[in-house]
């Protein structure tokens, strides 16, 4: 029989590759959204659903008899955690998306704290998912998560559930494209840039296909179960830069600062973090098969296509104003002006 999957979330840049990877894989699949919108590279067969996931009435109707797995891309809390429970009579499994932000360290350092002296993390190399996390919580998006995550592993064999610990997620359809720190001083054809930490920091990124293969595998066999979601290689900020450059066939020099961002708007990017986040990748491996389907570079001339074609001729902002709403309260991205300021009087 037709094993039956319930996408929440189907249409943005992980539901999208999800959806296909599932319905490729023989799954019958519902692909819901507030929009309702499709995808053209979904198989035929693939049913659209508009639903505000919000509205518990609306997730119960539209779930109908239930379904084999429930992947959800759009969880955040431990109502969402609640939520789910509520039906596991109807549900077989579910996958869900956490984030690698739930990560602490040994002094109590986790994304939250990054912006005070010394707050940024020391992680091992690489985090493995029995890491300590930071305490559940609804302060901020990280205690968030990790309480969606401890709600919904509480449920154990009435709903097996694999959180996926998602890093820096890239490919199309990203609506927050951190590449576009890059890409952006590309088409702008700047001569020059300015990169903290040496260029050296690594956020560990990962591609929506192999996010896909991910829950595809997960899917396939559920468990009580997280893990960590990162591409094979974890790349320098520095060699980001490079591969983007050679995509889109720019040349500049790379002004690299030892430690912090020297000045306001100046050397920091959305990759500049001071201590390496890399996630271990074994337990996936081990537990469900997983094998990356691409890597950070290969995939990188589709993504950075589509994000110059949706950039087009506008402003950033407008473009893309959910990165501007995540990044743009952290300062401008593209002050030019202040780069060349500080770089004038660094050579004066
Ligand atoms: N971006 C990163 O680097 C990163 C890193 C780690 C983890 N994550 C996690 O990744 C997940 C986000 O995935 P994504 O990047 O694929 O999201 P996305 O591109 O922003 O897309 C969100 C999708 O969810 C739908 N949606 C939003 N609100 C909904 C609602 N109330 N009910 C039903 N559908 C809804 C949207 O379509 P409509 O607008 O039509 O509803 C869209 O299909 C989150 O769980 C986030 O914590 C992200």
């Amino acid at each position: 029989m037709t094993r039956t999957a319930f996408v929440i979330g189907a249409t943005g840049q992980v539901g999208r590759a999800a959806v296909r990877a599932l319905a490729e894989d023989g799954w019958d699949v519902r692909a819901a959204s507030r929009r309702g919108e499709s995808d053209a590279n979904w198989p035929d067969g693939v049913r659209t659903v508009v639903l505000d996931r919000e509205d518990i009435a609306a997730l119960e109707t539209a779930l109908g008899d239930g379904c084999d797995v429930l992947v959800d891309m759009v969880a955040y809390h431990a109502e969402h955690a609640r939520q789910l429970t509520s039906l596991a009579g109807r549900i077989g499994s579910a996958v869900v998306i956490s984030s690698g932000a739930v990560y602490e360290d040994d002094q109590g350092r986790s994304f939250d704290t990054q912006s005070g002296p010394d707050g940024f993390p020391h992680y091992p190399l690489p985090i493995p998912e029995s890491y300590r996390t930071v305490t559940a919580g609804e302060a901020t998006y990280g205690t968030r998560k990790v309480a969606l995550e401890q709600g919904l592993l509480a449920a154990g064999e009435s709903l097996p559930t694999t959180l996926v610990r998602a890093g820096a997620i890239h490919g199309t359809y990203n609506l927050r494209p951190r590449e576009l720190f890059f890409i952006k001083r590309a088409v702008d054809k700047r001569p020059v840039r300015v990169l903290a930490h040496n260029g050296e920091s690594r956020f560990h990124p990962v591609h929506t296909a192999n996010l896909a293969e991910l829950i595809r595998l997960a899917a396939r066999t559920p468990g009580s179960r997280v893990l960590n979601a990162g591409d094979p290689q974890a790349p320098t900020v520095a060699e980001i830069g490079t591969a983007i450059d050679a995509v889109l066939g720019h040349s500049c020099e790379t002004v690299l600062v030892e430690g912090p961002a020297p000045a306001e708007n100046v050397g920091d990017s959305p990759w500049g973090i001071a201590h390496p986040v890399v996630y271990d990748m074994t337990a996936a491996e081990r537990e469900l098969g997983y094998r990356a389907v691409t890597s950070y570079q290969d995939s990188l001339a589709e993504t950075v296509a589509w994000t110059v074609d949706r950039l087009g001729d506008r402003d950033w902002t407008e473009a893309f104003p959910e990165m501007y709403r995540t990044y743009g309260s952290h300062g401008d991205m593209f002050d030019y002006a202040a780069e060349d300021r500080w770089l004038a009087g660094r050579s004066g």
